[in-house]
C-alpha cells in the first residue's frame, strides 16, 4: 500500500477520462439520486463488460491457460481467528492524523499528496491548522453474524482474498493431488475502511482483488519471485498498456512487512503520479506457519520423491481488478483527428473491449437494416455486439470509438448483391471487404489470437 509518488501534473486528462465514463455507461457515482456515497462506484453497462473482461484475462492466463494453478471462490465473512493469526486485528493499521481546524482525517503518511480542504494547493496543515499526533487505525470493517451485536459475535469484511486460500490449503492439496510448485488463485471483493480513498477506482473502500498464492519448495522462492514480477509486468504489456507507462519498484528494506524475503510493485504512471498497480511479495512460510500453529492443522506438504516433509515458501501476486481497469482505461483514453474532426477513442485491447462489434446498415432502407439485423443475429451470442442505425454513418462510428469497439461492420448495397460486408478497424479507421460467412471467424481470431 506504498502512497503515489508526486503529482505528474496530467489532471485534465482524468478529468476526461472521468467524463467520458459518466457519459457513455462505464462508471456512475453510488447512490447518485442521494447524493452519492463517496469514493463507492457502480460499474454501468459499459463498464460492467470492461471489468469483466480484465477480470476473465486474468482469469484465462493465470489459470486456464496454466497446468500449475487452480482457482478458488471463498466467502467474504471468515472465521475471526483467521485475522488473528494473519496479523491483520493487531497489525493491519495505517496513520491517522486529524485537523484541528477543518475536522478532517487524513493518512499521515500520504499527507505529501493530499491537498487541503481549506486552502487548494497547499497540502494539510498548511493552512493556519493544526494537526493531531498520527494514531494507528485499523483498516478492517466490523459487522456482527446473528442478530445480537456483541462483542462474542463480531466479524470482519475480509481486507484482502489472499487468507481464503491459506486456509484452504489443505482441502486444495488432499482434493486436487497437486505437486510443488502450484498456485490458488481466486478474484473477488475485498474492503478496508481506508482513511483517505480517492482517485476515482483507484483507492476505494470497496473494491475487487485478483490474487495468486504460489506454493513453492523453499530455497526456490528467488526464482520464483523473478519469475512473477516478469509474468505480471509482461501481462499488462501483453494487454496493451504502454511500456512506458509501466515500471517496476522494489520495497526497499525498511518498507517490507517482517515476513516478506522481496515484494515490489508493477507501478503505473497515473494522471495523479506513479502509483501502485499490482504487488508482488515473497512472503516465506508465515501464513502457513501462523494458521497452522493458530489451528493445530498440520499445513504442511510432504514430498513422495525426497520423502521430506516442510511448509511451502509463497509467492504473491496480487493485483486490484478496479486499478487494472483504471489503468486500461487512462492508457487507452486519445483523440486524435479523422475527417477534420477531433475524435475520442478508447484504444483498449480487442480482448478487453466492452463491445467487441457493432453493426450498421449504411441506409435504412433497401433490405439493409433486415439483412444487418441477421448478420446481428448470428455474432451475438458469441460477443457482445451492438446495432445502430440512427444517424450518419461517421457519427456511428465515433460513437463505438468512444467506448473502444475495435470493429465496425456496415451492411450497402454491395452486401445485397454479392453478401461481402465492410470491416472498420477503431485504431486504423480503414475498411476492407469480407464475406458475410467468413465474419464470425475472423472477429474471433482478430480478438483472441
Ligand atoms: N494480499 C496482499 C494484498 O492485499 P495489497 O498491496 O494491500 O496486497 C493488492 O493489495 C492490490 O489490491 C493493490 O495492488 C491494489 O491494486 C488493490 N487494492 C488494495 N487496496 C485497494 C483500495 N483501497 N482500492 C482499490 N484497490 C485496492
Amino acid at each position: 500500500m506504498s502512497a503515489p509518488t508526486p503529482d505528474t501534473g496530467d489532471r485534465g486528462r482524468m478529468e476526461r477520462v472521468v467524463n467520458l465514463a459518466k457519459r457513455r455507461g462505464l462508471v456512475f457515482q453510488s447512490s447518485e439520486i442521494y447524493g452519492g456515497l463517496a469514493s463507492c462506484w457502480d460499474y454501468g453497462p459499459i463498464g460492467v463488460e470492461l471489468k469483466r473482461n480484465v477480470k476473465d484475462a486474468w482469469w484465462r492466463d493465470m489459470v486456464w491457460s496454466r497446468g500449475d494453478i487452480v482457482g478458488l471462490d471463498c466467502s467474504i465473512l471468515m472465521h475471526p481467528r483467521v485475522w488473528e493469526a494473519s496479523g491483520h486485528i493487531a497489525g493491519f493499521t495505517d496513520p491517522m492524523i486529524d485537523c484541528r481546524r477543518c475536522k478532517q482525517r487524513f493518512r499521515a503518511d500520504h499527507i505529501g499528496q493530499l491537498e487541503c480542504p481549506q486552502e487548494k494547493g497547499r497540502h494539510p496543515g498548511e493552512c493556519a491548522g493544526e494537526l493531531t499526533e498520527a494514531r494507528q487505525f485499523n483498516l478492517m470493517f466490523k459487522t456482527f453474524m446473528g442478530p445480537v451485536e456483541d462483542s462474542a459475535n463480531v466479524v470482519f469484511m475480509r481486507p484482502e482474498t489472499a487468507q481464503g486460500m491459506f486456509v484452504n490449503f489443505e482441502n486444495v492439496l488432499e482434493t486436487q493431488r497437486r505437486k510443488l510448485p502450484f498456485g490458488i488463485a481466486q478474484v473477488g471483493k475485498s474492503f478496508r475502511n481506508e482513511i483517505t480513498p480517492g482517485n476515482f477506482l483507484f483507492r476505494t473502500r470497496e473494491f475487487e482483488q485478483m490474487e495468486m498464492e504460489y506454493f513453492v519448495r523453499p530455497g526456490d522462492e528467488a526464482k520464483w519471485y523473478q519469475y512473477w514480477k516478469q509474468e505480471r509486468f509482461d501481462w499488462y504489456v501483453r494487454l496493451g498498456i504502454k511500456p512506458e507507462n509501466l515500471r517496476l519498484r522494489e520495497h526497499a528494506t525498511d518498507e517490507l512487512a517482517h515476513y516478506a524475503r522481496g515484494c515490489a510493485d508493477v507501478e503505473y504512471k497515473f494522471p495523479f503520479g506513479w502509483s501502485e498497480l499490482e504487488g508482488i511479495a515473497s512472503r516465506t512460510d508465515f501464513d502457513l506457519r501462523q494458521h497452522a500453529d493458530a489451528s493445530g492443522k498440520d499445513l504442511s506438504y510432504f514430498d513422495d520423491e525426497t520423502r521430506e516433509r516442510f511448509k511451502p515458501f509463497v509467492i504473491e501476486p496480487a493485483a486490484g481488478a478496479d486499478r487494472a481497469t483504471l489503468a486500461f482505461l487512462v492508457d487507452a483514453f486519445d483523440e486524435d483527428e479523422v475527417e477534420g474532426e477531433t475524435r475520442v477513442v478508447l484504444r483498449l485491447h480487442p480482448r478487453l473491449a466492452p463491445v467487441k462489434v457493432a453493426v450498421f446498415p449504411l441506409l435504412r432502407k433497401a433490405g439493409q437494416p433486415e439483412k444487418a439485423q441477421e448478420i446481428f443475429a448470428t455474432l451475438r451470442p458469441h460477443m457482445v455486439a451492438q446495432y445502430d442505425q440512427a444517424g450518419s454513418i461517421g457519427r456511428r462510428y465515433r460513437r463505438q470509438d468512444e467506448i473502444g469497439t475495435p470493429f465496425g461492420v456496415t451492411i450497402d448495397h454491395t452486401t445485397m448483391e454479392d453478401g461481402t460486408v465492410t470491416l472498420r478497424d477503431r485504431d486504423a479507421t480503414t475498411q476492407e471487404r469480407i464475406h458475410q460467412s467468413d465474419l464470425r471467424a475472423e472477429l474471433m481470431r482478430r480478438i483472441w489470437d
